[in-house]
């Protein structure tokens, strides 16, 4: 909800507070033909995950003089701060503003447990960026500024049920809802997998997916991916909805194992766990695994099944936590800062 905004003019500053959700793509992101721009190499869908968040306050202020990060409490400098300058540099020229910003940004989920924040963090960062620089950018405009921070992060502005068309150019790239949350009562039950490697993250990934001969093939059968998909959301058909998502989990892997150097995200309990899904669902247990750059696995299912579901997981060996998020909303703008 955009309109329920708060832009708190002090002296000369400006600032503002947004709130996202991450997100769990059912069809995925991998891999670019921009890398600058981030235009992805095949189209995606995802949905929002309620629960889990990250809230940002920025304020654009005359008195420092370079950009300033907060991150959980914990000053970050080098890349992880060029990264969210060069997304505020967009916002600064779109709405002509010469001041640095002082930003300030929370994840309610533990970091390092695998579950991906660049996605609920660029979105929350563009929405309060742009409008604490006194931007009025619609859903479109500030889906496409935060693509450019991070991909997935474009899917995390519309709410619900999410569709990125991959476009051809910088302004036809962006995500737009399907169905709002309340439109089908999936629940995802992250599985969190212990594991002392830090793996390749998802940037350095979307370099590797062209060396990979399958990659051709996994982008060209993207679209009939995305209609099957899009179609079992709409219609509720559970078994549609697992087969082509699991099917394009497996893909989408099967493209990091034949990349070059190969991307080998799964622990031995990742694969324990798609096992246990995979016979869940033959004793006719609504369920589906999907898996993105890491050892955790995310186990979809309707909500009446979370708690027996849970359960099941948490009881497989080199399952450390299981947590569970329903279907999200929009980004929205926050009364209070921090
Ligand atoms: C496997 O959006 O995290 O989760 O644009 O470099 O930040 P950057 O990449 P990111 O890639 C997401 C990859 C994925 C699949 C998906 O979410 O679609």
């Amino acid at each position: 909800n955009v309109n329920c905004f708060s832009r708190k003019n002090k002296m000369n500053t400006h600032s503002a507070t947004a709130l996202a959700h991450p997100n769990i793509a059912f069809i995925k992101y991998w891999g670019n033909i921009d890398h600058d721009l981030r235009l992805p190499a095949n189209g995606s869908l995802s949905m929002n995950l309620e629960g889990l968040f990250t809230q940002t306050e920025v304020t654009f202020t005359p008195d420092i003089s370079s950009d300033e990060l907060v991150l959980n409490r914990r000053q970050i400098t080098g890349p992880g701060l060029e990264r969210v300058s060069r997304l505020l540099d967009r916002v600064r020229q779109l709405a002509k503003l010469d001041d640095f910003a002082r930003v300030t940004s929370e994840n309610n989920f533990p970091t390092g447990v695998g579950v991906a924040s660049s996605a609920s963090a660029f979105a929350a960062l563009s929405l309060a960026a742009s409008h604490a620089a006194g931007l009025e950018l619609d859903e479109r405009q500030l889906s496409r500024l935060a693509r450019t921070g991070s991909g997935s992060a474009c899917r995390s502005i519309p709410g619900g049920f999410v569709e990125w068309q991959a476009g051809h150019l910088e302004a036809d790239s962006y995500a737009f809802s399907i169905a709002p949350a309340e439109h089908w009562d999936l629940v995802d039950c992250i599985a969190v997998v212990t594991t002392e490697h830090k793996p390749t993250g998802s940037t350095q990934g979307h370099f590797l997916a062209a060396t990979s001969p399958l990659q051709p093939a996994r982008v060209l059968d993207t679209p009939r991916r995305l209609e099957i998909c899009r179609t079992a959301i709409l219609e509720q058909d559970f078994e549609t909805f697992a087969a082509i998502t699991e099917l394009d989990s497996n893909m989408m892997h099967a493209v990091m194992l034949t990349s070059t150097p190969p991307l080998i995200y799964w622990q031995p309990a990742t694969l324990a766990i798609m096992r246990s899904v995979q016979s869940l669902r033959s004793q006719n247990f609504p369920v589906c695994y999907t898996i993105d750059a890491g050892p955790n696995v995310h186990v979809i299912t309707r909500v009446e099944y979370a708690g027996q579901l849970t359960e099941t997981l948490t009881n497989i060996p080199g399952v450390e936590k299981v947590l569970t998020a329903p279907t999200g909303g929009p980004a929205h703008l926050v009364e209070h800062g921090f």
